[in-house]
């Protein structure tokens, strides 16, 4: 099968191409991110394999589609960057990785809470400068705080398991309730119940029409004062701007963002030499209270195998006429996304 992979860094090629040995796929690796300006290099291309922040909306499409795209290789589990009707009306598969690591995700989202709390960030730069002095670094014990898990699927239960072995109280909230979650004690609750008593929130849902700014200047008003709000989901779970808001009055405690909403004109790239005209995301680097990784929950040597390999299944699988088990469909989109449980709220 002839591939061509959009979004290509050096850590695509490695694990891409390390998990191809044997298989026989032509992958070509382009490094610019797919859209309308990109779109003419897959022509010729039946399968195009793509990342987060590459574009796939009708116009991307119809030109994949004229130049003999079949199918969408995601090389991620979310797809809210993807035009579902479009890739039907088009004819066009769409296949993903529904679960690569959800302890990668977990273990960053809790990484970015300890370093928020106890300041790590700052105790480094200090400690490496000669400055031994604690103040301004005072943080809480996890142990008795209660922390407020959104969405209850793969990465909400790891989560869940992680702060509940630090011997936090957990709620939760999914429409969708999850044994696993309630086995580690975890309590659904209204989502406003859920801002009302965490110490921590931690946004672990997809990003739907549904869930757009899920967290909006009202919500933001609902959470306990001095919360810390971290998102390792999709950047626009979340109104940055109302988020800005909250920092500057004081109201909400502490951020920490791996995932921002318009992640896809800063993330994956070196800019250091440049300008930075986003002036959301200017302001919020300027909080001390603020911590931004750029998307890389998902990067654990782990995680990436587990990518490689699946989206080569994927596309074998495709390709052998197979039933497609993590194909993606329009419907899936226009309603909220849960695994099939036994019960149901
Ligand atoms: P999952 O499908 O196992 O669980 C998602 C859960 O969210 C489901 O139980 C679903 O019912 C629930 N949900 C849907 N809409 C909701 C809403 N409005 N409110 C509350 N709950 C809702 O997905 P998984 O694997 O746990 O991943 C969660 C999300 O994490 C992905 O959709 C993706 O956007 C993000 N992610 C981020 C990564 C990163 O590197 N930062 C890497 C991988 C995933």
């Amino acid at each position: 099968m002839k591939i061509a992979v959009f979004s290509t860094k050096p850590y695509d090629r490695e694990f891409l191409s390390g998990s191809n040995a044997g298989r026989g796929n032509e992958l070509h690796y382009f490094e610019p991110a797919l859209a309308q300006e990109t779109a003419r290099l897959a022509e010729g291309f039946p399968t195009v394999c793509v990342f987060v922040n590459d574009r796939l909306d009708a116009e991307v499409l119809e030109t994949l589609a004229g130049g003999g795209t079949r199918l969408i290789a995601l090389r991620c589990a979310g797809f809210n960057n993807v035009d579902l009707e479009a890739t039907e009306r088009l004819g066009i598969r769409v296949v993903r990785v529904p679960a690569y690591s959800p302890y990668s995700v977990a273990e960053h989202a809790v990484g970015m809470m300890l370093t928020l709390n106890r300041k790590f960030h700052k105790a480094y730069n200090r400690v490496r400068e000669g400055n031994f002095s604690l103040d301004g670094l005072l943080g809480f014990d996890f142990h008795g705080r209660t922390a407020g898990i959104v969405g209850s699927g793969k990465i909400g239960v790891c989560t869940a398991r992680i702060l509940a072995g630090f011997g936090c109280r957990i709620l939760t909230h999914d429409p969708y309730e999850n044994p696993e979650m309630k086995g580690l004690g975890g309590r659904y609750v209204s989502l406003d119940e859920l801002l009302a008593e965490s110490d921590i929130v931690t946004l672990h849902c997809p990003l739907t029409p549904q869930s757009h700014h899920l967290v909006d200047a009202s919500r933001l008003a609902k959470m306990k004062p001095g919360a810390m709000l971290i998102n390792t989901g999709r950047g626009a779970l979340v109104d940055t701007r109302a988020v800005v808001h909250s920092l500057k009055s004081g109201r909400l405690g502490a951020l920490g963002i791996d995932v921002y909403e318009e992640e896809g004109e800063l993330f994956f790239r070196d800019l250091s030499s440049e300008l930075i005209l986003d002036d959301v995301f200017s302001r919020l680097l300027t909080f001390p209270n603020v911590l931004i990784t750029g998307h890389q929950a998902f990067f654990t040597k782990n995680a990436m195998e587990e990518i490689a390999t699946v989206t080569l299944d994927n596309i074998g699988a495709f390709e052998r006429g197979e039933k497609l088990a993590n194909g993606v469909s329009a419907a899936q989109l226009a309603t909220t996304v849960a695994p099939p449980r036994p019960s149901r709220k």
